[in-house]
């Protein structure tokens, strides 16, 4: 559970960017808020934000209370059954959910603090990855 935020009616600030590391990210657990648990995923001065949630068979994406983990390449990893998502969208690149999107949260970073807004965020171009396509 996170003390660092602060309710407000823009949003929540989860933590401060220079504590989600770019090697294992973060995870904020939010109490008596809908998204429980927030996955922060950090390249360079980005943060990508989704529900500790895999869509495979809805176990939590991290390994122990904070430590997410990435395959050399950088994707992140479901430690339930071995899922890779790619950072920037969410997608299932390889494992039992193949194709299938993490929920990905509206993340912003707002004066070096990580926040959590309450709009969903526009959709942006699907990514593809080519290993997939035809
Ligand atoms: S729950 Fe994530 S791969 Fe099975």
């Amino acid at each position: 559970m996170t003390d660092k935020s602060d309710q407000q009616g823009d949003g929540i600030t989860l933590c401060a960017l220079c504590d989600v590391s770019e090697e294992t990210g973060k995870v904020i657990q939010l109490s008596d808020h809908p998204v429980a648990e927030v996955v922060l995923i950090r390249r360079g001065d980005q943060v990508f934000g989704y529900r500790n949630v895999c869509p495979h068979a809805g176990r939590s994406l991290s390994w122990g209370p904070d430590q997410l983990l990435f395959t050399p390449a950088g994707h992140l990893v479901c430690t339930a059954h071995g899922a890779t998502f790619d950072v920037r969208q969410g997608l299932c690149l390889s494992g039992p959910c193949l194709g299938a999107s993490l929920t990905r949260l509206n993340v912003t970073v707002v004066d070096q603090q990580v926040r959590l807004l309450p709009d969903a965020p526009e959709p942006e171009m699907p990514f593809i990855d080519p290993r997939y396509q035809n």
